[in-house]
């Protein structure tokens, strides 16, 4: 036990100097892009994104202008031949003076793992690819937050389809659409070709709330668009779910939706975390918008109602760790708890670099005992779980165009030291709460 957590300070400490490049010097902004939609037929499938959706199963999401295409997927595993055929759902959504297209849904599968699958939408258009997961370790996953639209956004894109990875996490902030409904088209636009190959799993942030006060509940074309595999896991809302990839337990919670003890997301989190075999998935990861350790001046005591809520709760399950965004800037925790370093807490990692066109946030507090590493530039992280214990976390800044690695670190899954038996009675106790 001693002698990992000593190894891990090791490869900190071997990081740190990295922290210090004083001659990186940040590139101006880039524009903001759009894609031109119009120019498409309107019986062409677009925006075509996958995401998980329940053992063994995959969802297919797209958008097509013409009401009347059917919500049809046919796929295989060879190009240009589909044995098999799907049928989903349909939705539509008004806001203000903007009528989205026909937005589809379809779940396919039973599907086997790490295969390459070959599908159609609504029977036309371009044939896309996607690859399924695999059961088993190692399992790659890449993590983007605050994405937007923007030059640095396609180029935070184009390096995590370098990454090899299996499936990608977005701890919140989408489109950057901010209730200009246009934007959600040109952002599943621009996220297609890596979106269709990989299942793309995220969480909201106040980008995507979009609430207009008496005239427009939140969440109404996030909802709409970006289906999440809620019912799959036994949550009632599209805001707050989880799900199992090779050895890791996901847990995707919403920062913008009820979180306090008496919340419908805390007594989920409840009953989810209650069902966790760590011997299926001696891994946890929590992914969620609103930082709660971050030494950057913005957004501060922002996550405070949120942590207060549920940290007792995600130290008690010995959660590995927790990614989230909102912060434009990267910073990395040793394991913390109550607000300081402990050896059985989790990694809290702030990864809200994305690159849209707020800009970075490049003002700190002075650094606290709990933060590892901290800069702000855009990138993308790497979590590549290795094994049952062994995790190689890596963040790579867009350095002029070459995904840098800028800080990079292994982490021992807690399920493999003594903190899962040391904190049992505490997770009992909390579970059990009325
Ligand atoms: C995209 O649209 C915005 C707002 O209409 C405009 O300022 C910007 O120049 C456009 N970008 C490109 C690449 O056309
Ligand atoms: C897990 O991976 C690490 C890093 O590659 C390696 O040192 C360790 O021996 C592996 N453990 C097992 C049980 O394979
Ligand atoms: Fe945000």
């Amino acid at each position: 036990m001693a002698s990992k957590l000593f190894l891990i300070m090791a490869v900190v400490a071997a990081a740190l100097p990295f922290a210090a490049v004083a001659d990186y010097v940040r590139p101006p902004p880039r524009p903001i892009l759009n894609s031109s939609l119009s120019s498409l037929p309107p019986s062409i499938p677009q925006q075509v994104h996958i995401s998980l959706a329940g053992a063994n199963h995959m969802r297919i999401s797209w958008i097509t202008p013409d009401e009347n295409a059917p919500s049809l997927v046919v796929y295989g595993t060879s190009p240009n031949t589909y044995p098999f055929t799907a049928q989903g759902e349909s939705t539509s959504y008004r806001y203000l003076t903007y009528r989205s297209g026909t937005i589809h849904h379809t779940v396919i599968g039973p599907l086997r793992d790490s295969t390459t699958y070959f599908y159609k939408c609504s029977g036309v258009g371009p044939e896309f690819q996607l690859r399924t997961p695999p059961s088993k370790f190692p399992v790659t996953f890449a993590v983007t937050g605050d994405l937007g639209q923007t030059g640095w956004t396609k180029t935070t894109l184009d390096h995590t389809a370098k990454s090899q990875h299996d499936l990608l996490l977005l701890p919140g902030d989408l489109s950057y659409a901010d209730y200009l409904q246009p934007g959600w088209d040109s952002f599943g636009q621009l996220v297609q070709p890596q979106a269709s190959a990989r299942p793309w799993m995220v969480t909201q942030g106040n980008h995507d709330v979009e609430h207009i006060p008496i005239l427009k509940r939140g969440f109404i074309a996030y909802n709409a668009r970006w289906k999440m595999p809620y019912q799959e896991s036994g949550s009632g809302s599209n805001l707050f779910y989880s799900f199992d990839v090779a050895g890791v337990h996901v847990l995707m919670l919403g920062s913008y939706t009820d979180y306090d003890v008496n919340s419908d997301q805390y007594k989920w989190l409840k009953g989810d975390l209650a069902k966790v075999n760590r011997g299926n998935t001696p891994w946890i990861v929590a992914v969620l918008h609103v930082p709660w350790y971050n030494s950057n001046t913005a957004h501060q005591g922002e996550g405070d109602g949120m942590m207060a809520a549920m940290e007792p709760l995600l130290h008690a399950a010995s959660v590995d760790i927790v990614l989230t965004g909102h912060v434009h800037a990267y910073e990395r925790t040793k394991r913390v708890f109550n607000g300081k370093s402990d050896p059985c807490g989790f990694v809290h990692i702030t990864i809200g670099d994305g690159g849209n066109r707020e800009g970075l946030a490049s003002k700190y507090k002075e650094q606290p005992e709990w933060s590892a590493f901290r800069e702000a530039s855009f990138g993308h992280g790497v979590f590549n779980v290795v094994n049952i214990t062994h995790a190689l976390w890596g963040w790579h800044r867009n350095d002029n165009d070459q995904p840098v690695a800028a800080d990079k670190v292994w982490i021992n899954s807690l399920s493999s030291s003594g903190c899962l038996a040391k904190k049992k009675k505490e997770l009992r106790k909390l579970l059990l709460a009325p």
